[in-house]
């Protein structure tokens, strides 16, 4: 029998970022009672993904530390607040960075994912106020809402999904991000047509499930695009027909593109989060009617490109977990894994604990996994 905490503030471990491109210390930290429509969730398992890495290690921004970072978990209800509805303790559910309330007008249109209670499109590092986590009398940023690094956190009911309960959480995590971004940026923000030719750029876990989606949405010809060669292989299982290394060629690789395809994609997508990259994907593109969309992030630089690339009629998109509304889309993608209508299993290259966080960074940083998913408690 487990111990009823409800009511009371729990002691746990975390995995705590103090500071900018530092390792993450393990410590012992206080999470609240969960408030007015919130709700504390055990986290069983989380992925580390390149989002944790960016705003960890890249961007500079200070004023996100201390943080608990991670943002692609599945977990158990443990305690509900005042007002919860949707859930009980011993929910199977996913956590969400991108909440939906389902009342507000963004969520009420088909147009968008977007809900106007908060998204990472709003993410400004100024959540310490509504923070639940602290430690050592300091309160601990939960980075986009979520703070999966940590044996237990509080959402937001709006922010959270609730799952199959048959669905296995340690690897039905990865569809809290990796999956339901990459996946839905080819079916949702690309709208990937059969019988047409797509190109994806970077072969992490967000770029194979961006050529899974393609391959789903009944593309003929998936050209996986990355300058480590050993991403090659999984990239054929997921569904790509041809497999390009930039390093290979003296040409731009948009020119590459455009001579492979006889005058460009119908789709590129960017999952690696460089703006030249980003460029090179839309300069790939058929004139007329190619679209492409950007799925990796960055804040550091701006785009750019030829005013005449999208004058003769190119497309250029972005795409936020994949333009799934986050319940949603969350719930729609479990059952396809159930129902053996997607792959995720596939991506989990590495298996460690809450503990081992600092190795998991290093392998994602140098290249080493497509995803490694943390045991963070037991069920
Ligand atoms: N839009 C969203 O909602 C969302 C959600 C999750 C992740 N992301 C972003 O998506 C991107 C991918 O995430 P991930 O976890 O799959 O990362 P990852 O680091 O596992 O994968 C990136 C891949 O790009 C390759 N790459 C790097 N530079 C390249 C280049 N110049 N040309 C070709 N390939 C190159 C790398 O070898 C690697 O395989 C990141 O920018 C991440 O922040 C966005
Ligand atoms: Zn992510
Ligand atoms: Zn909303």
């Amino acid at each position: 029998m487990q111990k009823d905490h409800s009511g009371q503030i729990i002691s746990c471990k975390a995995a705590v970022a103090w500071e900018f491109d530092k390792p993450l210390v393990i410590e012992e930290v206080e999470v609240a009672p969960p408030q007015e429509k919130e709700v504390r969730i055990k986290i069983v398992a989380t992925g580390v993904c390149q989002s944790d890495l960016y705003f960890l290690l890249k961007c500079m921004n200070k004023a996100l530390f201390p943080s608990v970072f991670g943002h692609e978990a599945a977990g158990i209800v443990e305690s509900i607040g005042p007002g919860v509805t949707e859930f009980q303790p011993g929910d199977k559910v996913i956590p969400l960075f991108m909440p939906q309330c389902r009342e507000c007008h963004l969520c009420k249109s088909p147009k968008t994912n977007l809900c106007v209670n908060g998204s990472a499109g709003h993410f400004d590092g100024k959540n310490f106020e509504s923070s639940r986590i602290t430690c050592k009398g300091k309160k601990l940023l939960q980075f986009l809402g979520v703070s999966s690094f940590s044996e237990y956190t509080v959402v937001k009911e709006l922010a959270l999904a609730k799952i199959d309960p048959a669905a296995p959480l340690d690897k039905v995590c990865v569809i809290g991000c990796a999956i339901c971004t990459g996946y839905g940026a080819a079916v949702n923000s690309a709208k990937v047509e059969p019988g047409s030719t797509c190109a994806v750029f970077g072969l992490g876990a967000v770029g194979l499930a961006a050529v899974m989606g393609c391959r789903a949405a009944g593309a003929k010809r998936i050209i996986a695009i990355d300058i480590n060669p050993e991403k090659f292989e999984k990239a054929k299982i997921f569904g790509a027909t041809d497999v390009v290394n930039p390093n290979d060629h003296s040409k731009p690789i948009h020119q590459v593109m455009v001579e492979m395809t006889n005058g460009g994609v119908d789709y590129s997508i960017e999952c690696i989060g460089n703006v030249e990259i980003m460029r090179r994907a839309l300069e790939s593109c058929i004139p007329g009617w190619g679209v492409s969309v950007i799925a990796g992030w960055t804040n550091m630089q701006d785009i750019s490109t030829q005013p005449i690339q999208l004058m003769t009629g190119r497309k250029w998109t972005g795409t936020l977990f994949g333009g799934f509304k986050g319940k949603d889309g969350v719930s729609q993608m479990v059952k396809a894994y159930l129902d053996k209508k997607v792959m995720v299993d596939e991506l989990i290259t590495h298996n460690m604990t809450l503990d081992q966080i600092n190795e998991a960074i290093t392998l994602m940083k140098h290249g080493q996994c497509i995803r490694t998913v943390l045991s963070v408690s037991t069920q």
